[in-house]
């Protein structure tokens, strides 16, 4: 009776936020609070030695995380997959898995999480299913099939022109009824269709499932797409230049996810995390505005796409480009909204390639601590993936046989794109990069999976120098460094609550911005580039004391520093 008790008040205790009453107008809350690490099934840890990451391998790190100090796990897609998309095609999704492991092996990495204080969120794919589902099997028999509904069928092939994200048309043509059906993403991944009210809840109820599970929320893939535009005209050629911007802007998409939070994550305390395709900055409070009970957040993909044009193709950036990022969220989302803050996934390059210097080791070193430390600082929920915490690169591809992805893939497909420049575009951007196996050791396989294995994935070559085992000896380590400045935000929520302040918006090199909480003032100083310079502080700015710093030099109370390459320092003062 008495342990009963203490077992239903402590999930309670454990949801109170760090702080309490408004701070700085905000309403305090721990998903407000977190440092979300993303982990990438397939590629973390394999526990079995047949070269897929699993469940078990997961269960195995658990203590590797919680001493990093991330509170919140993203677990990219766990579910029964013929893995067209690994794993964004779900066959089931009230099963496993199969290489990943079995419900039980679930529930135990969950209750692992939960015993170091650490909370679970789950991807949400529901805008469209594996065509191995059961619901499109039904579907696609007959044009009659009690299911036939669940999906969206036309005829004509194409009925209409829109496109697929993965190349080609967004339309298959099924000869068992003559109709296409419509797939945004790849031909095995069809969309649902949400404007059916069976639809709205079976989905409800499989996410009743898991929640009732203890998982604490949902990360929800490409979730503006649901509602699609009636009768679905075709795209006009401005709009083919980027239909995101219709297909996310759907009549229904409110009402159906206040729907969504009304009948089940207003029930629950939950985080959610929208993947927001399509969404502008301003549009964004449209969705996460607390008043409207939508979702709590979104994932913007200004930042992280800043230096990409279409498909693999870079585009000319500067960092004052990225500061007016920054200070744009900070001015168009208000008191009741809430942001997230990220520069990578799954889906983009590695962190430290895509944004920092990986040219020499000392460079990659340096400008991975930056971009830690400018994360771990900026407003918003932080998103880190897996492996960045060590400065991970991107992988050397010279060969189009060494992709998995479907992207690729099908952009060779269509013949629009020569092989070598194939190659060179997707070496740069694909996202095999991010998914190559988590380098845990100098062993080898790099500690990933037994030594006789093959991964599903090649190791990055550079595992020997760059691996956690290595820098978790390391003081001086990406690793340790990441865990300081996870420290830091924790200890202190101005860096959560507190404005943001760009101090010098226009500086080529330097990003210099401060954080306010009251009487706690905390500046960060960040030269993004290899070149030193000096950098002279406003008059009325004396630092007091370096809280963190990648730098040899600290200079607190100078009025000018002396930056070297990549140095990163937060001061308060
Ligand atoms: C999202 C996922 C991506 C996937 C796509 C289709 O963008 O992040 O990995 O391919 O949706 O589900
Ligand atoms: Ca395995």
């Amino acid at each position: 009776m008495k342990r009963l008790l203490l077992a239903s008040l402590l999930p309670l205790v454990c949801a109170q936020p760090l702080v309490t009453g408004l701070q700085n107008g905000f309403q305090p809350a721990w998903w407000k609070e977190a440092v979300v690490y993303q982990v990438y099934p397939r590629s973390f840890q394999d526990s079995n030695g047949d070269g897929i990451g699993d469940l078990n391998g997961i269960t195995s790190r658990l203590d590797y995380l919680a001493k990093l100090g991330v509170n919140v796990i993203w677990l990219s897609p766990h579910y029964d997959s013929p893995n067209a998309d690994n794993g964004y095609d779900i066959r089931d999704y009230r099963k496993v898995m199969k290489e990943f492991g079995t419900m039980e092996d679930f529930d135990r990495m969950l209750a692992g999480i939960k015993a170091r204080h650490m909370r679970l969120i789950i991807d949400l794919v529901v805008n469209h299913t594996s065509d191995e589902h059961r619901w499109f099997v039904e579907s696609r028999s007959s044009k009659t099939n009690p299911y036939r509904d669940y999906y969206i069928w036309r005829d004509g092939h194409p009925p209409n022109n829109y496109p697929s994200y993965f190349s080609g048309s967004a339309w298959q043509l099924d000869p068992t009824t003559g109709q296409s059906y419509l797939h945004l993403f790849a031909v095995k991944q069809p969309d649902l269709n949400w404007d059916n009210p069976k639809v709205r809840q079976e989905v409800f109820s499989m996410m009743r499932f898991w929640l009732d599970k203890g998982v604490d929320g949902f990360r929800m893939d490409v979730i503006p797409l649901i509602s699609k535009a009636p009768g679905l005209p075709n795209l006009t050629p401005e709009q083919l230049k980027d239909p995101s911007r219709v297909w996310a802007n759907g009549p229904h998409r409110d009402e159906y996810l206040q729907q969504m939070n009304r009948e089940v994550l207003s029930k629950y305390d939950s985080m959610t995390v929208g993947e927001a395709i399509g969404i502008t900055v301003d549009e964004t409070t449209n969705i996460v505005n607390s008043a409207r009970h939508e979702l709590n957040m979104i994932f913007n993909f200004d930042a992280v796409r800043l230096n990409r044009g279409a498909d693999y193709t870079g585009r000319p950036w500067m960092l004052a480009d990225l500061k007016a990022i920054y200070a744009k969220h900070a001015r168009v989302l208000s008191k009741t909204d809430w942001d997230t803050v990220f520069l990578a996934n799954h889906d983009n390059p590695r962190l430290v390639s895509n944004f920092g210097d990986d040219s020499s080791p000392e460079m990659r070193v340096r400008s991975a601590k930056l971009l830690q430390t400018m994360l771990l600082t900026l407003r918003g929920t932080v998103f880190l993936y897996q492996g960045d915490e060590l400065g991970m690169t991107n992988y050397p591809f010279t060969r189009l046989d060494q992709f998995d992805d479907i992207e690729v893939k099908n952009l060779y497909a269509t013949g629009k794109i020569a092989e070598a420049r194939l190659v060179k575009e997707a070496a740069r951007f694909g996202r095999d990069n991010s998914r190559t196996p988590i380098q845990w050791s100098a062993d080898a396989n790099a500690g990933f999976t037994s030594a006789n294995a093959k991964p599903w994935l090649a190791v990055n070559p550079n595992y020997k120098e760059i691996n956690a085992a290595a820098q978790t000896a390391d003081p001086n380590s990406v690793l340790s460094h990441t865990q300081k400045a996870i420290a830091l935000r924790h200890e202190h929520p101005a860096f959560v609550y507190g404005d943001y302040q760009d101090l010098d918006p226009a500086h080529k090199q330097v990003f210099a911005y401060t954080r306010i909480l009251g009487g706690e003032k905390f500046l960060v100083v960040l030269n993004v580039s290899r070149q030193p310079v000096d950098y002279k502080l406003p008059a009325s700015l004396k630092t007091r004391e370096a809280l963190l710093t990648n730098a040899a030099l600290s200079e607190t109370g100078a009025a000018t520093l002396h930056l070297g390459a990549w140095d990163a320092r937060v001061y308060r003062y």
